[in-house]
């Protein structure tokens, strides 16, 4: 299920250097399947031309409130009507001026005064532009308005110094699309926690007992559990991906954090799901000091860790993973019985292409009432959204 897939999106462009990596998201959001009209105000004329969003878009690019080329731009309120999102990115500090005081003086901000559907605002400026109490006294009133924020960021400006106002990350703003976008969807409302990453055990201050886990399964279980309007905390282990965006993240390092972390975080959750690597045993003692190399051996005495989806208890649905190099299914379906779990996802670990850190994943989806399905290998994202159509059928039983 791919969220973008023929959504109508207006991406308004204003005035600002920033202009030209709206040509990337207007690129990237029509590779994802989005039908996406640009409308740019005079401003954003100046930096980059229509030509640019034409040739990424393959659609029309609307400019003036009256121009009688254009049929669409004379709609500007069933244009807005139509939409299932807007956009405006960059937003420059006039333009939310304009719409925080309900002014429409060209297509964009008429169509910003129409608009029923979501609208996501990717301010970029100078700093102290930013800083004017004016543009801050226009963001609440924004944000109050319902108006999605998203950014400014901390980073170098166009005037060469470094402060607020640069626009948020191209990948953040599409991201926050899609949890627009999601807001009605199935997961909409429900509690959702989701663990990712592997854990690390700590032997001395510069040492630990980890594994291959590097997120992305989790990281794309709880992107996918917000692109569906779920409430989503993610309790990670050290990872080298971003933190996603639209959601709560929980930084746990060692398998007793985890628990810590879980524990509180499934007190109010209508649903956990365990896609991270959990060390089941751990240093008896970590050494406050780096173990000198001076001994020809070594010994570590390991102790077991505590399971942590035994101990989660509550009428939650429950869903494991089971990383596996032999006998698939029948060792996760004494993991998902011994875990009192509704659904395990069993993962082989030693397929092509499947298991820790490759972008795709082969899995046999095992629920409690014994269904068993095998899925093709596919990418991460989409084996997270075949998951969440298990659990958000698990959740309407319960319903
Ligand atoms: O992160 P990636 O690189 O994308 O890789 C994804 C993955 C291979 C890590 C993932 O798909 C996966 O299989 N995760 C589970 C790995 C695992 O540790 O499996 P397990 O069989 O040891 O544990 C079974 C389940 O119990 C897991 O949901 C685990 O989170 C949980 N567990 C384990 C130990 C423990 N002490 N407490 C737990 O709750």
């Amino acid at each position: 299920m791919e969220m973008l897939k023929d959504k109508r999106i207006i991406l308004g462009v204003s005035g600002s250097i920033a202009a030209y990596k709206a040509v990337d998201m207007a690129s990237k959001l029509t590779q994802a399947g989005a039908l996406v009209d640009v409308v740019m105000t005079e401003g954003a004329l100046e930096f980059v031309t229509p030509l640019s969003f034409r040739s990424v878009t393959h659609r029309l690019v609307l400019i003036k409130l009256f121009d009688a080329d254009s049929e669409l731009s004379l709609e500007h309120v069933a244009l807005a009507e139509r939409v299932d999102a807007v956009v405006v990115a960059p937003a420059t500090a006039n333009l939310m001026a304009k719409v925080a005081n309900g002014l429409a003086d060209d297509l964009l901000t008429c169509i910003l005064l129409a608009v029923q559907a979501p609208v996501i605002v990717a301010p970029a400026m100078d700093g102290h532009m930013y800083d004017n109490p004016a543009t801050q006294e226009n963001l609440s009133k924004l944000r109050a308005r319902g108006f999605i924020l998203v950014g400014p960021v901390h980073g170098r400006l166009a005037s060469g110094l470094v402060g607020m106002g640069r626009l948020a990350e191209v990948d953040e703003i599409i991201a926050t699309i899609k949890q627009a976008l999601g807001r009605k969807g199935d997961l909409a409302g429900r509690r959702i926690v989701v663990t990712a990453g592997g854990t690390r055990e700590p032997i001395d201050p510069v040492r630990h007992i980890g594994n291959r886990s590097s997120g992305k399964m989790g990281y794309a279980v709880a992107e996918a559990a917000r692109d569906r309007g779920g409430e989503v905390v993610l309790v990670t282990s050290p990872t080298s991906l971003p933190d996603p965006v639209g959601m709560r993240v929980v930084k746990a390092e060692t398998a007793l954090e985890m628990r810590g972390e879980v524990l509180k975080a499934v007190a109010k959750a209508d649903v956990l799901l365990m896609a991270s690597a959990v060390a089941d045993y751990r240093p008896k003692e970590a050494s406050d000091t780096k173990i000198k190399k001076n001994a020809e051996t070594i010994t570590l005495t390991l102790v077991r860790t505590p399971d942590i989806l035994s101990e989660v208890q509550g009428d939650l649905v429950k869903v494991g993973f089971a990383a596996e190099s032999d006998n698939l299914v029948e060792n996760a379906q004494k993991k998902l019985k011994e875990k009192h779990l509704d659904l395990i996802v069993a993962n082989d670990v030693t397929a092509a292409g499947s298991g820790f850190a490759s972008d795709t994943n082969q899995v046999v989806l095992i629920e409690r009432m014994g269904k068993v399905e095998q899925l093709p290998l596919m990418p991460k994202g989409e084996v997270a959204h075949r998951i969440l159509d298990r659990v958000a059928m698990l959740l309407s039983k319960r319903a």
